[in-house]
Order: C-alpha cells, then structure tokens, then sequence
C-alpha cells in the first residue's frame, strides 16, 4: 500500500528537529544536575503578542483600580457556578464571572431556549452593573465549554469532536469552524468559549483524547491559531472580540495530554524541552493569534501541580511568552495544590491563577482570600495584577461598551443557531474527517440503488456519534428527540439510497428477511468525559464483545459488511477489522450524521461522488497494549501509520490480521468496579419490581421517573465521583453495577478476597437491606447488611467488607458473575458509596456477618 504518499512528511522531519534540539539543549545545559521540575524560561521562545498594550485603556483600568476596594478586586478574581449562585450574588459579592459546566443549562433545563439563556445573561450582567448597594460597575463574564461548537445548547450546531478535526488536516476549516460556534455562543448572550483545547495526547487510554486534535504537536501548532482567530476575530483588526466573536481559551495549560499511563489530572514526566516541544505547540500558536485567556491544567507536571507552578504560569507563559491577559484555573483545581482547599487556596493565586473557578465553594474562598491579601499572604500588587489583566481582556472584549447580553447585536437572532449554513460547515468537516481504513475489493463507494441493511447501536443514535460535552457533561443521557436539526448516520443513508430508488432498512440487531447486498454497521465507544473516559486497555471487544458477534453474523450469512466505527480514540480492532470488508473510523462526527452518506456511496452514476480525505492524526494500534503509540517514537510499529488513509481509488486489500491482543487482558473490571463513576465494562442500574432495568448516566437517571429509589451522582474527593442512593420505602428498590461479559471470581474467592465498597450512612434503613452478587437472571447470592449500616454512624464514610465466599454459600455462581454489587431494601435507606471493589482480606476485616 502506498503509504508514503499520505504521510505527513513534514511533520515527521519537523518532530525529529525538535527532538534533536532538545537533545543539544540537555547536553549543553548539564541536565543530570538540574531539578527536573526547574524551568528555564529562557529556552521558551519569547512572543509576539499581536495585540499591543493600548495606553487608553490601560488608564481606564488605573481609574477603576483606584477605586476598587479588596473586596471588589478579589470579586473579580472568583467565578461560581450557574448551580451555586443566583444573579443576585454577583451584586452582593462582586462576582466578576460566572461559568455554565458541562450539561449546565438555565433553569435546569436541558432545552433550554435562546430567551432563557438571554435572561439569565442579562440578570447576570444587570447585577455586575448594579452599583446600588456601593462598589463599582464591571460586567460580568459568562464562560461556557463549546468544545465542539455551542453544544450545551439545544439546537446548536455540533462539530466533529477535535479528534475527527485533526484527520483533516485543513486550517481553513478549523477557522470556519471558530467563527461559526463564536455566532452561536453571540446568539445566546454569552462572551467566553473554554476552548480550544490544545492537548497532544500521548497515550489513547487518556479519556480526553478525543478533545485533542492529533499526537503530533505540529498539528496542535496549526490549528490552535486558527481556532482563536475564528472565535476571537483576527487581531488588530475591527473584527477583533467583534459583535459576532468571543473570548477564547486555550486549555488546559501544560502538558494535559502527556500524563503518565494516560491518567486524566496525573503527572507529567516530560523533561522541559519535551514539554515545550510537544505540549507547549498549540499556545505557540494561539499567543500568536492573541488568545485573551489560558486555562491551568489540573494536571501536575514532574509531581508539581500545574495550579501552583509559578514557574510555568508566571516566568514562562506571563513574562517570557508575554501573555498579557488572564489565567483561569479549572474546576476547583487550585483544591489539588499542596495545602489548599477548594476554599482557600494564595498558592495558586501567588503562582499565577488570575481568576478562581470556584464552582461551589466561590463564597468561602472569596472570604478566604481576602483575608489573605489583608494580611499580605497575597501582596496587593500580585491582586492587581490579576484584575488588570481581566480588566484588560474584559475591556478589549467590549464588555463596558455592549450594553446588556440581549441588546447586543447577535443576540436572539435564533436563525443562526444552528442554520443550515452552520450545519454544512460541519458538514463538511464530517467528511473530511472519514478515515478509510480496509477496502476490500474496491466495496467502496456503493451504489446507491441496492438493498442496504443498516445495523448497530450507533446507527441511529446522535448522542453516541457526538461524544461527550454535548448538551450532558458525559454526553449520556441523551435521545434523538434532544437533536432538532441534526441527522443521524442512519437518516443521511436512508436519503441517499431512497432518493435512488434504493430500499435502506434500519434494523439495530442486524436480523434481516431476505439477505441484503450490502451491510453497514455502526458501532463504537460509549460517550464519556474527563476521567470518567479513562480506559485502562485499548482493546475494544473487551468492552463492548458484542459488536463482533454482529460483523460475524452477517459476515457468515455472506454479506458485503462496511464498518461505521465511531470512538474517541484509536484503539484495537484487528478482529473487527477481520470481520469486516470496508471499515472507516468516523471518530465522534456531530450532529451531521449525514456527511457520512455522502462519502461512502458513489454519485447516482455510479462515479465517485465525494471522496475519503482523512488521514490518521494519531497512530493505530497493532496490538491492543500498543497504547503510548506515537509518531517519531523509536520503534515506531502501528498497524496504520499516522498519515494513512485510503481513498476510493487506492487498489489496497487487507489481509487477515493477527488476533492475538499483544498481552494479557488488564485488570480493569477485574477488581475495581465503580471508581469516579462506574469502571467500564459495567455500568449503574436502577430499578424495582416493575422495571428490573434502568441505566444511570452521569450519576443520573432520568429515565426513571419512579422515586422509589432515587440515584444522583454527588461528589467525594473528585466531582461525581459518589452516589447517593436514597429509597422511599414503597416497593423494592435496587441499585447495582452489571456488564454484559460475566467474570470468573472463583480464584479471588478462594485467594478469600472480599467485596469493598465505601458508604456513608445518611438515613439509617427502616427494613432490611441486603448486598448481592448476580450471576445472570435468577441467580443470585445476597448478603443481609441491615445491622451493618444501623451501626454505622450517620454522616461518616467507612468501607463495607463481604467476602466472596459468603455470597457463593448465598447462592452466587462466583465463575460467572454479571452484577458483583448491588444493594436493595424494601424500606427507607438514604446512603452515599463510591469506589467498590476486590481487595485481599486482612486479619482484623470485619466480615459484616
Ligand atoms: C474541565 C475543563 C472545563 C471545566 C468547566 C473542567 O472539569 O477540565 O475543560 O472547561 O471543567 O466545565
Ligand atoms: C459538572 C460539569 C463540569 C465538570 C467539570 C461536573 O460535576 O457537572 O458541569 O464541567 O464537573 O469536571
């Protein structure tokens, strides 16, 4: 096949310079002898700020300094959340922002409409500028993640998810796409986008890989520029934070994408050149293009929290790139600094973090900090710093001079959220995006007039081919009806090959009549976020196994399969890939479902009609351990190169790959079942004696209108990363973990493992409660754990500790197991747990007998 004409030469030259200067730099610098967490910010390049300091307004901001008090310059400093404050609290304590999280709509609704994100905008800012009770008028700044275009918004365009955006290697797009999610964010009222998120991932088990254009920091460089000037406006221009821009953020800043094992928030190894040279790219760029805020990255690089790295926030991005706006911190990350809290923290105020997200905790911290400046643990000077730079970007942004949210000039005009214009900009990214990966035979593109099965749980499913941060922070917990405007795959197929004269049959199953010419099938990941996204394998059937089975059974009926397969990662496929005829990545495309059609079926004469132009961005795995797999790696060995891609005239056929998985099946799912959400493959359930069944995403399950048992998710030491379970007391109720593959526990059982699973009591039962493990239906072992939880005291964690042999002598079949916890009562119950799991016993276990 020929490889080397998709290739991305450029690049691989480019990343073997940097290397080698970082090689040079180690050596003419003595590396053995410097701290590794030392930064040197004469190795980082100084920048041009393209948006020069303008005297005017840099007056303006002495004239309001001069007559701020410490308590409306800390204001300025802190953002809340839409949750954790109403508008009223920003007249009251100065708040200068606030910020919408992911799946946070007004009012609570998840349809919300233009007008209610307009009247809460306006509130917002009508008490920023109400000065009735003393202070001084600073409009408010709303900040929101369209990741992937304005996709809290119901109805808003949804772009391709960075990962699909970095196949196609087109900067014009990137642009395009920049502009037009500035008009939807401007449609609804709001100023700031937390996006573009720069990250290079290097290792796929990451679960943001998705939001990270390409492993290859050249394609960082390239696009995060880009990105800025679409959402910003080009600088020194009258276009620049014009009525039709926004505030943009580049994120999350540094080395997000390079912790180790691909663990969201952990540490980065890098050595300083590798993290300029790989992670440092997308900022080059974005400083470039005079992108006005930078967001700290929750991440620690060499063991020291990226929120309280002075050296990095302060000496290389402030004074040596000369950034001249603002740092946000991120979602209470400043908490993770040593010796802070999610209410107090000068050390990343002191490091650089211009303004707090401080989600719930804003009032606290505010009082905390100022405090701090008073009794000069922050200097006044470092406090002033940090609101004239948010004055800066606040004035650049026209905020003083806009007028309220719904009076600006974009605001309301609905006819642009989501427009057609909009929709064919994403359009078009979802096919450039397409990776042709196997075609066999030339099956691609098809004709138009056959008879087309259309198979799999991703066929028809809008939710699952845009990922997360959409309209949900997991992008759980969505249906079709949640997309007006938008097409599925399915709908995009069903046009085509009907407009033809075609017949096109939806069947999710793959069960058919009479055989079809042709199968399509679209499969992959589950939506997922952040952490909750973290993988600890790339193998794909060990999550989801029953996909295969789907590709074999039309393969073995003798249909022609093309393979749909949408993740938010490369990963292992190789049986899939054996398994099917033609196979295209798809990534996480958006809401234009139907840019795919558009692609794999040839015009109606049969000639090509739009072809593939996507080439990997990020390497393909060979086997399923390959997981830090990256180009200019030494012993570079993928099964798809970066760069690879076919077109629909490349004669290439695939052979039969090798399924051997490269090593032994990992750990995840084995031994630890819910840890900051449920681990994958299993999932939280709900249900009762009518509905056995109802699936909880993101902690909640609103699909269950029962409130005999109520589920949300709460948090612990991380967001969401509990649940409280609270039952009413009417009718049997069960909360449990299940997956579709059972497991064998019979050697843990024997090696006298127990089940642990942290609980707080916050109502003690009123019936009895049993813990139980299933083995498939009607097979079962339950555990009474009534007395163990009236003994708990109310308010406080403690874990609960079954042994495994017990729930055998209960009944379990302990080789197959498909639920390994559940809890259920038919009386009252309010409790919280997290983290379950198997651990060994130990002497003094309490056995909860
Ligand atoms: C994420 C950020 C995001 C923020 C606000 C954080 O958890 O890391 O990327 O901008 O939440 O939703
Ligand atoms: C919130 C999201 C937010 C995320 C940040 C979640 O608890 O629901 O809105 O973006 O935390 O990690």
């Amino acid at each position: 096949m020929n490889v080397s004409k998709i290739i991305f030469v450029g690049s691989v030259v480019s990343l073997i310079t940097l290397f080698g200067c970082g090689l040079s730099y180690d050596a003419e610098r003595g590396a053995e002898d410097m701290e590794l967490s030392t930064v040197h910010p004469e190795i980082w390049p100084a920048i041009d700020n393209p948006v020069p300091v303008d005297p005017e307004i840099e007056g303006r901001i002495d004239d309001l300094l001069a007559r701020m008090s410490v308590e409306d310059k800390v204001g300025q400093v802190v953002q809340g959340e839409l949750r954790h404050l109403e508008p009223k609290d920003v007249q009251t304590y100065r708040l200068g922002s606030v910020l919408n999280g992911g799946g946070v709509q007004p009012f609570g609704k998840k349809w919300a409409s233009v007008e209610d994100w307009l009247a809460l905008a306006d509130a917002f800012w009508e008490a920023s500028m109400d000065t009735s009770d003393g202070g001084v008028a600073i409009p408010v700044i709303w900040g929101t993640d369209a990741v992937h275009g304005h996709t809290n918004v119901f109805g808003a365009t949804a772009f391709p998810q960075n990962i699909g955006l970095g196949a196609t290697r087109n900067t014009e797009l990137i642009y395009e796409i920049g502009r037009v999610t500035a008009v939807e964010i401007a449609v609804s009222g709001l100023d700031w986008d937390f996006s573009p998120t720069v990250a290079v991932v290097r290792d796929d088990r990451w679960g943001r890989a998705y939001e990270s254009w390409s492993e290859n920091p050249e394609i960082s460089r390239a696009y995060a520029g880009e990105m800025v000037r679409g959402l910003q406006g080009q600088a020194v221009s009258e276009d620049f934070l014009g009525g039709d821009r926004v505030v943009a953020c580049s994120k999350h800043f540094l080395g997000d994408g390079g912790t180790a094992n691909g663990v969201d928030r952990a540490d980065n190894r890098s050595t300083e050149v590798e993290l300029r040279d790989i992670h440092g790219a997308g900022y080059f760029s974005a400083l470039e293009a005079g992108v006005q805020t930078v967001m700290a990255s929750f991440s620690s690089w060499q063991g020291l929290k990226m929120h309280g790295n002075r050296g990095l926030l302060t000496e290389v991005l402030k004074d040596r790139m000369g950034f001249d706006g603002f740092v946000v911190g991120d979602w209470n990350g400043h908490a993770d600094v040593d010796g802070c809290s999610p209410e107090s923290c000068p050390e990343a105020f002191n490091a650089g973090v211009d303004m707090f997200m401080a989600p719930e905790d804003w009032k606290a911290l505010r009082a905390n900090t100022i405090d701090q400046v008073e009794s000069g643990e922050i200097p006044m000077e470092r406090l002033d710093d940090a609101v004239r730079r948010i004055l800066r970007v606040k004035i650049r942004a026209g905020l003083f001079d806009k007028g309220k949210p719904s009076s600006r000039p974009m605001a309301g005009k609905t006819e642009h959220l989501g427009s057609p214009e909009h929709r064919s900009v994403a359009r078009q990214a979802v096919r450039e995006s397409l990776v042709l990966l196997k075609n066999n035979d030339g099956l691609l593109p098809l004709e138009r007039t056959q008879t087309v099965l259309v198979a799999g749980d991703g066929a028809h499913n809008i939710g699952k081919q845009c990922g997360g941060w959409t309209l949900t922070w997991q992008g759980t917990d969505t249906g079709n009806e949640d997309f007006p405007g938008a097409s599925s795959i399915w709908d995009g197929i069903k046009t085509v090959v009907e407009g033809a004269g075609g017949t096109a049959i939806l069947s999710e199953d793959g069960s058919f009549r009479s055989r079809p010419d042709v199968a399509i099938v679209v499969f992959g990941e589950e939506p997922y976020a952040e952490f909750q996204g973290d993988r600890e394998t790339l193998d794909y059937g060990f999550f989801r196994p029953d996909d295969l089975k789907l590709l074999k059974t039309l393969q073995n009926a003798g249909v022609p399969v093309v393979s749909i397969f949408l993740s938010g990662r490369p990963m292992w496929v190789n049986p899939e890939l054996n398994a099917s005829d033609a196979f295209v990545a798809a990534w996480l495309p958006g809401s234009e479902g139907d840019g795919v059609a558009e692609v794999i079926f040839a015009a109606a004469d049969g000639a090509v009609h739009k072809d593939f132009k996507g080439t990997l961005a990020h390497s393909w795995p060979k086997n399923a351990v390959q997981e830090a797999l990256n180009i200019g790696d030494e012993d570079y060995d993928p099964l798809f190169a970066y760069g690879f891609g076919l077109t629909h005239s490349d004669n290439v056929n695939l052979g039969k790959l090798p399924e051997d998985r490269g090593g032994s099946i990992p750990d995840t799912g084995r031994t630890v079942y819910f840890r900051g959400g449920p681990v994958a493959p299993w999932q939280l359930f709900v249900g009762d004696s009518h509905f056995w069944a109802v699936k909880t995403v993101g902690g909640n399950a609103s699909t269950w209108d029962r409130d005999n048992l109520v589920v949300t998710a709460v948090d612990r030491e991380l967001q969401e990363d509990a649940r409280t379970a609270r039952w009413a007391g009417y009718d049997l109720a069960h909360v449990y973990l299940e997956a579709a593959q059972a497991v064998d526990l019979t050697a843990e059982a024997s090696d006298c493992m127990v089940l642990a699973f942290d609980v707080m009591v916050e109502e003690v039962p009123s019936a009895s409660v049993y813990a139980a493990m299933r083995c498939g239906e009607a097979c079962e072992g339950q555990i009474d754990i009534t007395e163990a939880l009236a003994r708990s005291t109310v308010g406080e964690w403690r874990t609960m500790k079954l042994r495994l042999p017990h729930f055998a002598d209960a009944g379990a079949d302990l080789s197959h197991i498909t639920t390994p916890f559940l809890l259920a009562t038919e009386g009252t119950l309010a409790l919280r747990f997290a983290e379950v799991r198997l651990e060994p016993a130990v002497e003094d276990d309490d056995p909860c007998e």
